[in-house]
């Protein structure tokens, strides 16, 4: 049996996870592990069981091309994991632009920023409900506000699950998570918490100041990247929500409360050259036994699209379980061990524990 999915935004992140599911797609029927995932196989479902019956874009050189194309199209950057993907019956579609292009986007060359297309947009309920998609992935550029709503109330509409792997916070206000509740539709979000990135590096060894003893004294987050989503997130105006989902995302694992101007996590800048590889430099400042001074330093470089990927690939099957099991409004476990800004916070164990149980059979995600 399959996942149906569709997808709002054919960028890095959604041609990463495409190009994962090949990858698996070629793991013999009868393994049961595989490097780079934490389930080959998630309450019944394999990463090729995954199926997009529908997808959304605004860029010139994918609407209206085949998905397979579309995920390979310009300014698309991510390494390559597969080199062809399976050939798609599904073309993308125009979806409202909206606040979703970025104006200082037009000033860099085609082959690094968007192009908006010429089409009218498409009734996004209409396709959602004709496609039998199950969930939506939203995969928006940082700071697209409107265009993130207009996906939820098309998703509300059609009684499809909306994933948002982006921070524009819907699961995570608890108003939009109140109107999934009532209409029925399980969801999660908000912000995709990469497999090994940042958010999980800087959380841990948050934790582990704070499970020592040694108080965090100041911190900070530096990253670099040469995507799209960092190209987009050099507008200031439109990172106010991603910078409180990667603060708080932190913060949170302090058990006291740290002054803003001794926390500073934030995408940092853009580097053309570094396409897909994000770099983070990662510092923190504490105060151990009797005022000793505790320092650490760390640098990680990781893959941003195919590192999202791996933890989406869960979320939708995870997703999918809650469907099946007639389950509303946001998943909290799922959330807060997927999400930078879930609606809940919870210890990154804790909340896979919960995880665990949920696929198991238990408990309510
Ligand atoms: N590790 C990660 O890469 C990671 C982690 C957490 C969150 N995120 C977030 O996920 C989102 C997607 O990241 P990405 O790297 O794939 O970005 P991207 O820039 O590669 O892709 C965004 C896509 O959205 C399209 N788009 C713009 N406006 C649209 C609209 N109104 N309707 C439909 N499509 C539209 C663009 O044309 C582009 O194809 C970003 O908000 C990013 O911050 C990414």
């Amino acid at each position: 049996m399959s996942i149906k999915i569709a997808i709002a935004g054919v960028g890095n992140c959604a041609s990463a996870l495409l190009q994962g599911i090949e990858h698996y797609r070629r793991v013999p029927r009868d393994a049961h592990e595989a490097w780079g995932l934490l389930h080959l196989e998630l309450g019944g479902f394999r990463p090729e069981d995954v199926e997009v019956v529908a997808a959304f874009d605004v860029d010139r050189r994918k609407v209206g091309r085949a998905l397979h194309e579309a995920a390979f199209a310009p300014p698309n950057c991510t390494r390559i994991i597969a080199s062809e993907i399976a050939k798609s019956e599904v073309v993308v579609q125009m979806g409202p632009v909206l606040d979703g292009v970025a104006p200082h986007m037009s000033e860099y060359a085609d082959e690094r920023s968007f192009r908006v297309a010429a089409e009218d947009p498409v009734d996004v309920e209409a396709v959602l409900r004709d496609s039998g998609a199950e969930l939506l992935l939203c995969y928006l550029p940082v700071g697209s506000t409107r265009a993130v709503h207009a996906y939820a109330e098309a998703c509300l509409a059609a009684g499809v699950s909306l994933v948002n792997c982006m921070p524009v916070f819907v699961v995570s206000d608890p108003a939009w998570g109140e109107r999934f509740r009532a209409a029925g539709i399980p969801c999660a979000g908000d912000d995709i918490k990469s497999q090994l990135g940042a958010t999980i590096l800087h959380r841990m060894v948050t934790r582990l100041f704070a499970d020592r003893g040694v108080r965090v004294d100041r911190t900070y987050q530096l990253n670099t990247g040469g995507n799209t989503d960092f190209l987009n997130m050099l507008s200031r105006e439109r990172l106010a929500s991603k910078k409180i989902s990667k603060t708080e995302a932190v913060t949170s694992q302090l058990p006291y409360e740290i002054d803003a101007n001794d926390v500073h996590v934030g995408p940092s800048d853009y580097v053309p050259w570094q396409n897909d590889n994000k770099v983070c430099f990662l510092r923190l400042e504490g105060t151990g036994f009797g005022g000793a001074p505790v320092e650490l330093e760390a640098r990680l470089s990781v893959q941003d699209s195919p590192n999202s990927a791996g933890i989406v690939i869960d979320v939708i099957r995870a997703v999918k379980l809650a469907r099946e099991r007639g389950l509303a409004g946001p998943l909290l476990a799922v959330s807060a061990f997927a999400m930078k800004h879930p609606p809940v916070q919870m210890r990154d164990g804790l909340a896979a524990r919960r995880v665990e149980e949920f696929v198991a059979g238990h408990g309510d995600g």
